[in-house]
């Protein structure tokens, strides 16, 4: 079992990311290293020059998120944590990969066709080649589970024809160089939305802070944010199906959930009938019980530049070590001579 999965250097980290994402790469890594394995987590620094960026703001926000994933339970003794800037194998890599992938496959990424919108001819060449990198990333560690979001399956899809053709083109047919990597969506993976809108994603980027939890919030902020959170006049209902229609109700019950580890059918067992005025405070106490002690460390590190340069520099030199036996045999498939 071999763990890959990158994240985006965005700062302001929240409860979106921790529960959608971090959470699942606490688990992982734990099954990884009980089960002999390897889990590798990166910071996407060199994906965040797809779009405009404030370089102040990318290694502040690098530093920032690398204190949010340790604080909330990833190890850097038991994952290689590490920016990608810092391991030159996976830019090189998706060079020799571009020989591979085709204009065609790229052409059909709807993230670039959202993100460049009607600005295509404006677009950085690094967004459209972002899935290229992103298919580097992953079949230089030789990942056998990539945990993402839904939103990024199809760009797995294409790091999985990426590897298949090079197999085919440059290897022989019984010592394939690249595994398949699967796309591990976890069951478990919450998909936490707005407290202002219970059909759009909770993110950094919304203007009004009261939408979303951020992992630095202090314990009244967090109280008065669940409180004030958009909802509708009716109790919770006892089932799943009651909660058709209702996406700010299913917000909370999937976030109080998420939480405590149960499904939404166990939540409604528990809290059906229900009125906000009580289920609210009940939410805010878990979010703020859970909260606490990742918000004390997480200020704790931040402080700390030292601390979190030294863990990324140690986490690069393992990932260099693992990751260039296989950009050799790629530079060797392809015939490149290399000394
Ligand atoms: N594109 C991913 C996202 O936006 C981040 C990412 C970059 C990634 N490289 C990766 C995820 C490799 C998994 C594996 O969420």
């Amino acid at each position: 079992m071999t763990v890959v999965s990158g994240i985006q250097p965005t700062g302001k980290p929240h409860l979106g990311n921790y529960l959608g994402a971090i959470v699942n790469y606490v688990k992982l890594q734990d099954e990884a290293v009980a089960s002999g394995g390897e889990c590798f987590i990166f910071l996407a620094d060199l994906h965040a020059l797809s779009m405009p960026h404030v370089p102040a703001e990318l290694s502040a926000a690098t530093r920032e998120m690398v204190a949010t994933l340790v604080s909330c339970g990833v190890d850097p003794a038991k994952t290689v944590l590490f920016n990608q800037a810092q391991v030159p194998a996976h830019a090189e890599l998706q060079w020799l990969l571009n020989g591979t992938a085709r204009m065609g496959w790229l052409n059909r990424m709807t993230q670039f066709k959202d993100k460049s919108g009607k600005n295509r001819e404006g677009a950085a060449v690094a967004l459209f080649t972002y899935p290229v990198l992103q298919a580097a990333d992953v079949l230089l560690y030789k990942a056998t589970h990539v945990p993402v979001g839904e939103d990024q399956k199809q760009h797995l899809e294409l790091a999985r024809d990426i590897a298949q053709k090079f197999n085919n083109d440059f290897c022989e047919p019984d010592a394939p160089l690249f595994i398949l990597p699967e796309p591990f969506i976890p069951p478990t993976a919450a998909r936490i939305m707005s407290l202002r809108d219970g059909t759009a994603k909770m993110s950094k980027s919304d203007p009004s802070d009261m939408s979303r939890i951020n992992l630095v919030d202090d314990a009244d902020t967090i109280m008065r944010k669940i409180k004030k959170a958009k909802t509708d006049p009716e109790p919770l209902p006892s089932e799943e199906a009651g909660l058709e229609g209702r996406a700010e109700a299913k917000n909370l019950v999937g976030i109080y959930g998420a939480l405590t580890g149960q499904s939404t059918a166990e939540v409604l067992a528990e809290h059906g009938g229900e009125g906000f005025g009580a289920f609210k405070p009940k939410l805010g106490e878990l979010l703020v019980e859970t909260l606490a002690p990742i918000n004390a460390r997480f200020r704790e590190l931040k402080a700390d530049r030292e601390a979190l340069d030294a863990i990324l520099a140690r986490g690069a030199a393992q990932a260099r070590e693992r990751g260039v036996p296989t950009l050799e045999a790629a530079y060797r498939a392809l015939g490149l001579v290399r000394g």
